[in-house]
């Protein structure tokens, strides 16, 4: 039986697998590769078996983020030929930053890859796909176009998927540390306009999300031209964003220690929206290897700075990236490392032993390269003072009463889970229709990767205050 127009779509729909690795530029990234695709006849799936088209969206950072897009390629071969012999076609597609860095590398050692583009392409997808379909052949395009993605990208995009999204600002890097391989696969640094950024929080907040993480490489950088005309930094961006109706929390990432403006400072300490939580990689405390890192500022310019920032605003929890074994780190450039991490006390922190990576200057200091076994003695050693700094963090919440934004079901029935304002997770035994809501809690556990507490009601809540008047009377 007929089933109207609507009949022949269904029939077309088509399944699609992304899998996202790297930072959380990536993660925007394949979410508006899903929405570009969608007219296209292209449903996300969340597994690979039987997907008409399988998208990894691939990392280059560290060599072992690279290397797993090789091992994953292989086992989706498989999936292929499955699909193949039951006569059907699953398109294999490498984007992102190996897509760009390897270009059609990829397809050398990867011949069943039909699509291989970079993280600035995908806004010419739908052309690169009735490329590839057509069968003449693999598809490469690691350009970067005189044209803006997001100026191309579809305005109506799929629902965000709860209360907390991401929104990218700016993209790209001009900093060139002599490490880091972005400068090369995002290309220079880019700021979207002011008015589009709004437009898409104000979509995002009228579906529901009450927190935006705005993201970037270097998000502080941002110079994104405002309606009149002039380039907006990103504390102006943040102040316009405040006024959202509905809009309850306002986050970035990741910031350069040297784009921290006096008007961005300043918003940490006049915008409640702001959340107290700032990520600010300062990646070593030794200023030889700062210098050798191309990161043009010291240890102490970086001491001044979280100075200046907990001057604003008291209650600010910080997190960071380190890496350990950079080339030509001796033991006294890594103990200033420790240093700078006991010195600052950080509620949190990532850390990585340095990977020479292909293309970066750092890479061919010859004879510089520390001994693997010493950069993991090194990373232990700065995992372990971070590890603990951030258990004394965690239980410095033990009493509070914190506001959690639920946006996770927990694993045991009746759990819920949310972000604390300092990007705690929170476990709470709670009501399903919470889901969304952000809420009280008081907290009374703290583990070493987050925080369990309960629900305050509006009953406990008075009586909470009432038990304050008690006190203070
Ligand atoms: N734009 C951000 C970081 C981007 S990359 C900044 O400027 O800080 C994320 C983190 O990966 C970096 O902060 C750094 O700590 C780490 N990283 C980058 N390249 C690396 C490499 N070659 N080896 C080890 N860690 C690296
Ligand atoms: Fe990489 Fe440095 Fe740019 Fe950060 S600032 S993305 S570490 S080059
Ligand atoms: Fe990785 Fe590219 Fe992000 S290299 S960290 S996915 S910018």
């Amino acid at each position: 039986m007929r089933k109207g127009p609507g009949f022949g779509v269904t029939a077309l729909k088509k399944k699609l697998f992304i899998k996202t690795y790297g930072c959380q530029m990536n993660v925007y990234d394949s979410d508006r590769m899903a929405d570009v695709l969608g007219p296209l006849g292209y449903e996300p799936t969340d597994t690979p078996d039987g997907a008409d088209m399988v998208i990894l969206n691939t990392c280059h950072i560290r060599e072992k983020a690279s290397e797993k897009v090789y091992s994953e390629l292989g086992r989706i071969r498989h999936l292929q030929n499955e699909k193949a012999a039951d006569g059907g076609r699953m398109v294999v597609a490498v984007a992102g930053c190996v897509a760009q860095a390897e270009g059609a590398e990829i397809m050398m050692r990867a011949p069943h890859v039909d699509m291989v583009f970079g993280p600035q392409t995908y806004h010419q997808l739908p052309e690169m796909v009735t490329r590839a379909v057509r069968g003449a052949g693999g598809v490469v395009n690691t350009d970067f176009p005189v044209e803006s993605k997001f100026d191309l990208l579809p305005e109506e995009s799929a629902k965000p998927q709860g209360p907390a999204a991401f929104l990218s600002v700016q993209e790209g890097c001009d900093k060139f540390c002599t490490f880091c391989v972005v400068p090369y696969t995002r290309g220079s640094e880019y700021s979207r306009p002011v008015a589009q950024v709004l437009n898409e929080a104000k979509r995002l907040v009228s579906h529901g999300v009450r927190e935006i993480t705005l993201l970037g490489q270097n998000v502080n950088a941002f110079h994104g031209e405002g309606p009149d005309g002039k380039a907006w930094g990103l504390g102006r961006l943040i102040r316009a964003l405040a006024e959202i109706d509905g809009l309850a929390r306002i986050r970035y990432t990741t910031s350069h220690p040297r784009d921290m403006d006096d008007d961005l400072i300043d918003a940490h300490g006049t915008v409640p929206q702001l959340m107290p939580f700032l990520h600010l990689p300062v990646q070593s405390g030794s200023d030889r290897i700062l210098a050798a890192m191309n990161r043009k500022h010291t240890g102490d310019d970086y001491r001044r700075l979280i100075d200046r920032l907990r001057t604003r605003q008291p209650d600010l929890a910080l997190s960071s990236d380190f890496i350990t074994g950079f080339p030509g780190e001796t033991d006294q450039d890594f103990a200033d490392t420790l240093r700078l991490i006991t010195d600052i006390g950080f509620a949190q922190a990532y850390s990585f032993k340095y990977s020479a990576r292909p293309g970066t200057p750092a890479a061919t200091l010859e004879g510089r390269q520390v001994d693997e076994k010493v950069k993991d003695e090194r990373l232990q050693a700065v995992q372990q003072l971070l590890n603990a700094q951030q258990v004394a963090f965690n239980q410095t919440m033990i009493g509070r009463t914190l506001s959690v934004l639920f946006d996770r079901v927990g694993k045991l029935e009746g759990q819920l889970l949310g972000r604390s304002a300092y990007m705690q997770s929170v476990y709470v035994q709670a009501p399903a229709r919470l889901m969304g809501q952000m809420v009280e809690v008081h907290i009374t556990g703290a583990y070493a990767n987050s925080l369990s507490g309960h629900v305050v009601t509006g009953e406990t809540m008075t009586q909470a205050a009432s038990r304050a008047v008690e006190v203070h009377a």
